[in-house]
């Protein structure tokens, strides 16, 4: 029953003409075959993963990646019992649903998640919406991950670290940092919304110097991206430090405890 419902909502969204909180996204959305690249060289000493799987395993559990653009990260999610990915851009789609058999894949959005209530154990949110900044609020968008999520099950969110790491200096020059918002400023609306922030240093690693050219041109301005290459000649990876930002839903326990 509870399949058929997803399947008559994945029909219906994937005929809406838009999300309301759908902003296309300048990497991804722009160019996905180079974004692969960029998604292939994150994190080589799976450094990042780990902290996943430590936070909230996904073995034998419900797992959402939410706004999994074309779907890179889904087939590396094999031991999930059910898996979905969700994503707002509809030019996407087709390609997530192409990486694994595994997973379903649904049109949506943070604030518009195709699934019943209290029926996902983890949620990802990968680079993906929950982008808090001065100018942008992501409540809407928390509740509606409280609301798919079990009693203590957890959303992740994974965030740049705008302090530590060379590409969070890259971040911070750059004119692209500012629109995703700082460090400091994440982590307060976290830790207000009740979130608990880890930190994780790893790396990225491209193939070659061709490959890490291509990418930095995706993420920074030309002239950025060819003063950082300049000043850094032969380099093909750099340091790049992660924010885990982990949000609990309160267990049927917890939550009777509370007035
Ligand atoms: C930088 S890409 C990251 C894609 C994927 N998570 C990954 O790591 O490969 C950001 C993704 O968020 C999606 N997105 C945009 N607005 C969204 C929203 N309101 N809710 C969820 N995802 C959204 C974009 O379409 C895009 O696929």
């Amino acid at each position: 029953m509870v399949g058929a419902l997803v399947y008559a909502r994945a029909w219906w969204n994937d005929r809406r003409v838009s999300f309301t909180d759908f902003v296309p996204s300048g990497n991804q959305g722009v160019d996905p075959e180079l974004y692969d690249i960029e998604n292939a060289a994150i994190d080589p000493n799976g450094s990042m993963w780990q902290e996943l799987v430590k936070q909230a395993t996904w073995v034998g559990k419900t797992l959402v990646d939410l706004g999994c653009g074309s779907g890179w990260w889904l087939p590396k999610y094999e031991e999930a019992a059910e898996l979905y990915g969700i994503e707002p851009d509809p030019s996407l789609l087709d390609t997530a649903r192409s990486r694994t058999d595994r997973a379903t894949v649904l049109a949506g959005s943070a604030e518009h998640v195709p699934l019943p209530d209290n029926s996902v154990d983890v949620v990802h949110a990968r680079f993906a919406y929950f982008f808090p900044h001065p100018n942008f609020d992501p409540t809407a968008g928390l509740v509606e991950v409280a609301r798919v999520l079990k009693p203590g099950g957890s959303l992740i969110v994974i965030d740049n670290d705008t302090e530590q790491g060379e590409f969070a200096a890259l971040l911070r020059e750059s004119a692209y940092g500012d629109l995703q918002g700082n460090t400091t400023y994440a982590r307060s609306w976290w830790e207000e919304h009740g979130a608990d922030t880890i930190e994780v240093m790893s790396s990225w690693q491209f193939k070659t110097r061709y490959d890490l050219e291509r990418v930095l041109h995706l993420e920074f301005s030309p002239e950025f991206a060819d003063r950082w290459l300049r000043e850094n000649p032969d380099r093909t990876s750099l340091s790049y430090g992660y924010l885990l930002h982990v949000w609990q839903k309160p267990s049927l326990h917890e939550a009777e405890e509370k007035p």
